[in-house]
């Protein structure tokens, strides 16, 4: 039995004070009989300790991750954030290869997958994103390039660390769009990214893999999405910016 996950990416939004806020609105509306679901909440680099502070704080289940990593240990890399510097103060998973990064930032598989390799190997959960164009969904090969992405991403792991990581498919006409893929086309897609697992790292890899859904999810749509077999949860941008909002879509995963 996988355990649901629903992980808030906020992006470039909240500054440190703001986060603050909004981290200790999540707490205080979290319920303990939620931590059946796996919380995380992804705000900017800088407010990374603030939030891990106010969730320490309140004694509280819900992790704190980033939203990118450098995968060299230090050295002369301006700019940039090591695996250790997120980990020692308390992040615990890591957002990788959003469509975003990949089109503004001009992230490749292969730098996707170095992410990838240098998290698991400082014992951070990578929330690996991967995604079609909507030029390449009317192309019709979506499935291709996203189980293509999903390969490329987790290369050089083994099965029980591919086990322990998390795969988010967001199709980049969904991502802030309003547009939601309907439960059947994440489910088609989410149930192929499951069997690509399957073929590179074996059915218990497959089986354990939790793969979530990305792209204007909000509580209106929420249900439908996590009644699918294969998806596994959600990956949530603007609804995780308002506290109300995000504890809903804990509690419809419960
Ligand atoms: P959205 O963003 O929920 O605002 O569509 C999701 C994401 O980009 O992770």
């Amino acid at each position: 039995m996988r355990k649901p996950m629903i992980a808030g990416n906020w992006k470039m939004n909240k500054t440190w004070s703001e986060a603050v806020v909004l981290a200790q609105g999540i707490s205080n509306r979290y319920k303990s009989q939620w931590d059946a679901v796996d919380v995380v909440l992804c705000p900017p680099t800088v407010d990374l300790k603030a939030v891990h502070s106010v969730l320490e704080f309140d004694r509280s289940p819900i992790h704190v991750g980033a939203q990118n990593v450098f995968w060299e240990p230090s050295g002369a890399f301006t700019g940039e954030t090591s695996v250790a510097m997120l980990d020692e103060v308390g992040v615990t998973h890591c957002i990788v290869g959003h469509s975003e990064r990949r089109t503004y930032f001009a992230e490749t598989d292969e730098m996707v997958n170095k992410k990838v390799l240098a998290l698991v190997a400082g014992g951070l959960v990578p929330i690996v994103c991967v995604g079609e164009s909507l030029a390449v969904r009317d192309a019709d090969t979506y499935l291709d390039f996203v189980t293509k992405q999903v390969h490329a991403a987790l290369a050089g792991l083994d099965s029980e660390q591919v086990a322990k990581c998390v795969v988010a498919y967001e199709p980049i006409w969904a991502i802030g769009t309003g547009r939601t893929a309907t439960p059947e086309q994440a489910q088609e897609v989410c149930q192929a990214i499951r069997s690509q697992v399957a073929a590179d790292f074996g059915a218990d890899a497959a089986e354990a893999v939790r793969v979530l859904y990305g792209g204007s999810m909000k509580p209106e749509n929420v249900d439908g999405l996590i009644a699918e077999p294969d998806i596994d949860g959600g990956l949530i941008g603007g609804a995780a910016l308002k506290a109300e909002s995000f504890v809903q879509l804990i509690k419809a995963c419960v």
